[in-house]
């Protein structure tokens, strides 16, 4: 019997990969994950400059990236960015819905404003980027989108109430999108980080009691690095996770297991 025929099923190399939320972050790291796995990367974000730095920092090392600009939570700024994609690279193989926000405070105390905020980036902005890019998908006959889950989709965190809410939405959509994209031999599914330094979390890093306490209930420990990401990225978007679609993996040292 010869299963693979010698194909390497994590081969990545060549795909058009759009990363949004690639300025700072994850984002930035998964931009160097899948150009350094030879894909050619487009680098979309609402800080322009800095991820153009991101797009510039991944051509300096000999791999290939361009930056795009993008609100997410403008469905005219998406089909710009789409357009301009496909004119630079002719095709959009992968979608990592990575662009999101948070803002710490007590329920009591979340304004009409914040709430606003944070849904149109994290629910608004991933439907409707994941939407866009999936009408692209479908011409071309297939291809991976990766939405961006968090521990905040599974359990509650204090003062994180709009963002958990968010993220619970962001599996909740996946799971409908994986239904009507399948017959289009396109795979939705999530990652679920749980705590990786970033600027998003470094105010709880900084902070000794906060950090304990999340470190307290990390079985493996530490906090997460990009590195750590990489795996199950690379997976969801190669041939290897072709016949996985609705599903979440959680990387989180273990986290949700206890
Ligand atoms: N860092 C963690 O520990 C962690 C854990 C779980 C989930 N996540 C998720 O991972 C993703 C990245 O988080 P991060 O920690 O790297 O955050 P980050 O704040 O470092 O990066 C977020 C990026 O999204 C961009 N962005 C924000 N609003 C945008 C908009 N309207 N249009 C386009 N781009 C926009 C920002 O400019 C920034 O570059 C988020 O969805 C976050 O919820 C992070």
């Amino acid at each position: 019997m010869n299963i693979l025929n010698g194909q390497n099923l994590f081969d990545v190399s060549g795909k058009v990969v759009l990363i949004t939320g690639a300025a700072t972050g994850l984002g930035e790291g998964y931009a160097h994950i899948f150009a350094e796995s030879g894909c050619k990367v487009a680098c979309a974000d609402i800080q322009f400059e800095k991820v153009c730095q991101t797009a510039e920092d991944i051509c300096a090392q000999g791999f290939e990236a361009k930056a795009f600009e993008v609100d997410v939570t403008r469905q005219k700024s998406i089909r710009k960015m789409a357009a301009e994609i496909l004119q630079a690279y002719g095709r959009i193989d992968v979608l990592v819905n990575n662009a999101g926000v948070e803002h710490i405070e007590p329920f009591t105390e979340v304004s009409e404003e914040h709430y606003d905020f944070i849904t149109s980036v994290n629910l608004k902005g991933v439907f409707f980027v994941a939407q866009e890019i999936a009408k692209i998908m479908k011409k071309q006959g297939g291809g991976k989108i990766i939405n961006i889950g968090s521990l905040g989709s599974y359990i509650g965190l204090a003062e994180s109430s709009v963002y958990c809410t968010t993220k619970g939405g962001v599996i909740q959509m996946s799971k409908t999108m994986s239904i009507e994209l399948g017959p289009d031999n396109i795979q939705v599914n999530c990652v679920a980080p749980g705590y990786f330094i970033t600027p998003m979390t470094q105010p709880f890093y900084d902070d000794a009691e906060h950090r304990a306490w999340i470190e307290s209930r990390i079985p493996l420990h530490n906090w997460g690095t990009v590195k750590d990401l990489a795996g199950p990225m690379l997976f969801l978007a190669s041939d290897a996770s072709n016949y996985v679609t609705g599903a979440t993996i959680k990387v989180d040292g273990g986290w949700l297991a206890s």
